[in-house]
């Protein structure tokens, strides 16, 4: 068996033997469907980095530079269609009790694929908020005709409904993550850089409580170290690979 066989084997028995699975997706999840990530070379859009544009200051700095930037993620998600990897973390929901798949991603992929329940921590691409009435209009229009778009209700600039740095994230959200974590035994961490929190701390929290934790990202990540099992591939290849669906719901 190579290194790589035993270690898939070992998360297939973790997985196996689960009853409860939480499941935290970043943007490398989403790779093999084309849509680009944040860090390393590709992720890069114009030489910005993502703190310097997503953020309350830089969107009321220079409104039009942040929805330019919103437009090009837009385009590049737009004929994105899911990848086995998603498709896989969907069939999971099958096979085990309970599953609890929180993202950090804005793409809508999981839930394209088939997953319920998704608990979005950073927004979503295709909703618009209104930045003084707040109304929320869901739009898949591409590219916008209007950089920054204008509020249907009452005409001022709408941003991207997402939250950016330096901006809460919903607590019923992290609520409901952390609490998922505290009951499951495996956990499994697919395709962040783990930089940014709270998402970054969650593998921590897990390990804290003796949770099984596996992760699945091409790079090195800062707290691969702390984790049970580590695989180095590409989680459009490795996820189809770690469920087997022998299982089924007693
Ligand atoms: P990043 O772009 O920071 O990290 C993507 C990770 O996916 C990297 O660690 C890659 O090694 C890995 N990766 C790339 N392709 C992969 C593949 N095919 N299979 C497995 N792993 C792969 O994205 P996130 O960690 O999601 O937030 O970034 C976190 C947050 O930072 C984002 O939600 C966004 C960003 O700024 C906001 O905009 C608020
Ligand atoms: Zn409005």
């Amino acid at each position: 068996m190579t290194e790589l066989e035993d270690k898939i084997a070992q998360a297939q028995a973790e997985i196996e033997r689960a009853t409860n699975i939480v499941i935290l997706t970043g943007a490398g999840i989403s790779a093999e469907s084309g849509v680009p990530t944040f860090r390393g070379e590709e992720g890069l859009w114009q030489n910005y980095r993502p703190e310097e544009l997503a953020t309350p200051e830089a969107f009321w700095n220079d409104p039009k530079l942040v929805w330019e930037w919103y437009d090009w993620r837009r385009n590049a998600v737009k004929d994105a269609k899911p990848n086995p990897g998603h498709y896989a973390l969907a069939e999971l929901e099958h096979y085990v009790q309970k599953i609890t798949l929180i993202t950090q991603n804005i793409d809508g992929l999981h839930q394209m694929a088939g997953s319920h329940d998704v608990l979005e921590m950073h927004g979503n691409l295709w909703q618009i908020k209104c930045t003084k009435c707040g109304e929320i209009e869901q739009s898949y229009e591409v590219p916008l005709a209007e950089l920054p778009p204008k509020c249907k209700k009452c005409g001022e600039i709408g941003r991207p409904n997402v939250v950016w740095f330096g901006e809460m994230i919903d607590m019923a959200v992290i609520d409901a993550a952390l609490q998922a974590i505290e009951q499951c035994q495996v956990m499994l961490i697919v395709g962040t850089s783990g930089v940014v929190e709270p998402a970054a701390s969650m593998g921590l929290v897990a390990k804290q409580t003796d949770k099984t934790v596996i992760e699945i990202n091409l790079e090195e990540t800062p707290s691969a170290g702390l984790y049970d099992i580590v695989i180095r591939e590409k989680s459009g290849e490795v996820l189809p690979l770690l469920f087997t669906s022998n299982k089924t719901l007693s």
